[in-house]
């Protein structure tokens, strides 16, 4: 059986899309219809006619599509196995509640890395592509912003807003040690250094460029430069490499890997497919207060 063959019939017959994001494996990536960050798979799905999305990527990020989309069926590839975020699992609902009575003043940000009931708590949300724009925008000058304490002090870099972090943070990118991406610039002093707002601030000080990962895709494209050094998940090597073919990309330091990320494989997707496996499904009252902030959030940043 020839999988990708199958998954194109099957999309064919069911009318479906298959969203992916830029960490996922080759395989996958190369069958995507719409391949991105969070905010490009998020427009996508809210604005997508397809009556079935199959989302790989993580949980949060089919949570999202569901809530943006909520009359078509959402697939998640891999049901079996833990397909989530751990940032996103460091806050919860009731953590965000008391925060919010401490601080009753504020407004919530939320990095769309949560899980819907604490997106139901949260003003706007953001991804690592608006979050300076959401919080410059955002019609308050104190904000509570969760769940990551390394994409809060990037952002405070360019707000004189008060900042209330939560002190979560991303496994993958908490592993790129300053060290290390010193020792690959002194290796390849003329590549430019891109790396993601999740990062380390002691990172992020050295980086030539801190984008997502749509936005390294689409710097890598037009820049002059020849060779790059990303400090990301090494997923995305695949697809700057397949794009660029005549330009050279190193990640900063050894790989690192999101293990939620790497799960999905063709067999996953073709199942998921098939059988209409695992569809997302949240409460009501949840998504109707969740999906405020998310529209915010593409109001907010078109
Ligand atoms: P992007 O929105 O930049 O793709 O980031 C998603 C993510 O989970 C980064 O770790
Ligand atoms: Fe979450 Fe980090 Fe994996 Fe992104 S790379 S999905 S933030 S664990």
């Amino acid at each position: 059986m020839n999988l990708k063959n199958e998954i194109t019939q099957l999309k064919k017959e069911k009318n479906a899309v298959l969203l992916v994001h830029n960490y996922q494996k080759p395989e996958i990536q190369d069958i995507a219809d719409e391949l991105g960050d969070s905010l490009g798979l998020s427009r996508r799905a809210a604005k997508t006619n397809a009556e079935v999305i199959v989302f790989c990527g993580v949980k949060f990020m089919a949570e999202t599509a569901k809530i943006l989309s909520p009359q078509k069926t959402v697939l998640l590839p891999r049901p079996e196995l833990e397909v989530g975020c751990p940032m996103a699992d460091m806050v919860t609902a009731p953590q965000l509640k008391k925060l919010k009575d401490e601080h009753p003043e504020a407004k919530v940000v939320s990095y769309v890395n949560t899980n819907a009931d604490v997106k139901a708590e949260t003003d706007v949300c953001c991804t690592s592509s608006n979050a300076v724009e959401v919080v410059k925008n955002i019609d308050a000058e104190k904000i509570i912003f969760v769940p990551d304490k390394n994409l809060a002090s990037y952002v405070k870099r360019f707000v004189t807003k008060e900042i209330i972090p939560w002190n979560g943070f991303c496994y993958v990118h908490e592993r790129i040690t300053k060290k290390e991406v010193l020792r690959a610039k002194e290796e390849y002093p003329e590549a430019l250094l891109i790396v993601h707002p999740e990062c380390r601030p002691e990172v992020i000080d050295l980086a030539d460029e801190v984008l997502s990962t749509g936005g390294m895709v689409r710097r890598a494209k037009e820049s002059s430069r020849n060779k790059f050094l990303i400090g990301t998940e090494e997923g995305i090597l695949y697809r700057l490499k397949k794009e660029n073919p005549q330009k050279e990309f190193y990640t900063a330091g050894t790989p690192k890997m999101c293990a939620g990320m790497k799960r999905p494989t063709l067999q996953d997707v073709y199942l998921a497919l098939k059988d209409e496996l695992n569809p997302v499904e949240i409460p009501e009252a949840i998504m109707k207060r969740a999906r405020r902030s998310l529209e915010a959030m593409l109001n907010y940043t078109g």
